[in-house]
């Protein structure tokens, strides 16, 4: 099983390229079945979770041809099954976009029920709600989501809650239903926004998308496009508050600053300077940092995908911060490995009390999710000594290159193996 080891203590100092946002890409991806016609994808993360995405497409019949590590090409011409039986995909928490394309196009879909990170109860009784308005009939049978429907008609959905997943599947739906469909309460995320983009690229007539109310006039049919998927403003984040946590001074380039107006707004609230040009932004972090208080929101709040980050840096804060998490009542799991580093945090329900300490310890610690192994990845940076980073597969559902493009920011950190490797790690870097 890979690890990483690292020796912690050295700022992160350089300028790093953010890629394609893995959250739009996956949407963007399986959208491109509501089309016989040939896409072309620009920008598309080189990731765990899309290339699962991408293989389960391709077993049911999705030419998928790769031109570049960052583009792909589909024809979703010959589909031969609206039935996915891929294995895999029930790993990633987008597992349920193919269900609204495949519905939206064939009217008829089954695919396994959704996995992805354990960060609470991820109910997708709003996707079903959805689809049964728009006049679908929806089962759950055997670990699978079937749905199926004579005729799609738009309607008039008021989400009960916020939710990205249902936001995205409704409109991918909607896209080829007869008539209006009017999203009340949709998400405004920078990628429903790009999902939004990317169909309206393709004939598609969807207009407010990024406000509370989407509007999708259905059409009859489709065209190929060719489409650039946004930056990934969750891994802008983080390398930023890398910087924050080591006392750096980092780029991040290739952004869209105004997807990162509330993590910008966090930085400086906690004491780091930014300076901010048109797609780069640079966090530089000299003195020790100040406390914040937090709530995780919907977009434009700050992100549920970045409270591990947000929580390294206010551990490590002169005084005593509050973090609360009010979208997944299981995003605290990273607690317990960053106490082992020397944190004091304690977690009542969603709300976590940080007293800030002086430093981190390196430890052996584990990634329990995605967003939070990238934040215990940082913690370790920042540490006295050494750390080995278990799980690391968590990381790589989402970050490309993580390990390259931290070492290129002058962090020493290693992809192991085993003992030796670590071993090895360790007399090369003293
Ligand atoms: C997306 O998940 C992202 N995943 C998540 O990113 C992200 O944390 C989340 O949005 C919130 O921004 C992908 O885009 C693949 P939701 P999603 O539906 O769509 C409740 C990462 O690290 N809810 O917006 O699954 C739900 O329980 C991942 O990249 C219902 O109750 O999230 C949650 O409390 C982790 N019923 C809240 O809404 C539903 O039918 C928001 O969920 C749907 C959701």
């Amino acid at each position: 099983m890979e690890q990483y080891v690292i020796k912690g203590g050295n700022p992160l100092v350089g300028e790093v390229e953010i890629g394609g946002s893995k959250n739009a890409a996956l949407p963007i991806l399986a959208a491109a079945m509501l089309t016989d016609e040939t896409v072309y994808i620009d920008n598309m993360p080189d990731v765990f979770d899309t290339n699962v995405l991408l293989h389960a497409l391709e077993g049911i019949g999705v030419m998928v041809k790769r031109t570049g590590r960052h583009s792909v090409i589909l024809n979703a011409g010959n589909i031969n099954s609206v039935i996915i039986t891929d294995e895999n995909i029930k790993k990633i928490r987008a597992a349920y976009y193919p269900t609204g394309a495949l519905l939206g196009k064939y009217h008829e879909a089954q695919v396994p029920l959704p996995g992805g990170c354990d960060i609470g109860c991820r109910a997708i009784d709003q996707h079903i709600k959805g689809f049964k308005a728009l006049g679908a009939e929806v089962v759950i049978e055997h670990g699978l989501i079937k749905t199926k429907a004579e005729r799609l008609a738009g309607s008039h959905i008021y989400m009960d809650c916020v939710s990205v997943g249902a936001t995205i599947n409704v409109m991918m739906t909607a896209a080829l239903a007869e008539g209006l469909t009017i999203i009340e309460n949709a998400a405004k995320e920078p990628h429903v926004v790009d999902l939004a983009n990317f169909l309206n690229s393709m004939g598609a007539n969807i207009k407010g998308a990024g406000t509370d109310v989407i509007r999708i006039k259905g059409v009859t049919k489709l065209h190929g496009t060719e489409y650039t998927i946004i930056p990934d403003q969750i891994e802008a984040g983080t390398f930023m508050f890398a910087a924050a946590v080591t006392k750096g001074d980092v780029t991040v380039k290739n952004v869209i600053p105004k997807h990162l107006e509330s993590i910008t707004a966090k930085l400086m609230e906690i004491g780091c300077e930014i300076e901010e040009s048109d797609d780069c932004m640079r966090v530089v972090s000299s003195k020790r940092l100040k406390t914040t208080h937090v709530k995780t929101l919907p977009y434009p709040g700050f992100p549920t995908d970045m409270q591990p980050q947000i929580a390294v840096a206010l551990a490590l804060a002169q005084g005593t911060s509050i973090v609360t998490e009010s979208i997944f009542e299981n995003r605290f799991k990273y607690v317990d490995e960053l106490t082992r580093m020397g944190a004091n945090i304690k977690v009542e329900g969603n709300t976590a009390v940080i007293a800030g300490v002086n430093r981190y310890t390196g430890a052996s610690i584990s990634a329990p999710d995605l967003r939070a192994g990238a934040a215990l990845v940082t913690a370790a940076l920042a540490a006295d000594g050494y750390s080995v980073v278990d799980d690391i597969r968590f990381i790589e559902r989402g970050y490309e290159d993580f390990e390259q493009k931290l070492q290129g920011l002058g962090a020493q950190i290693e992809r192991v193996s085993n003992e030796k490797e670590i071993q090895k790690f360790k007399l090369q870097v003293g």
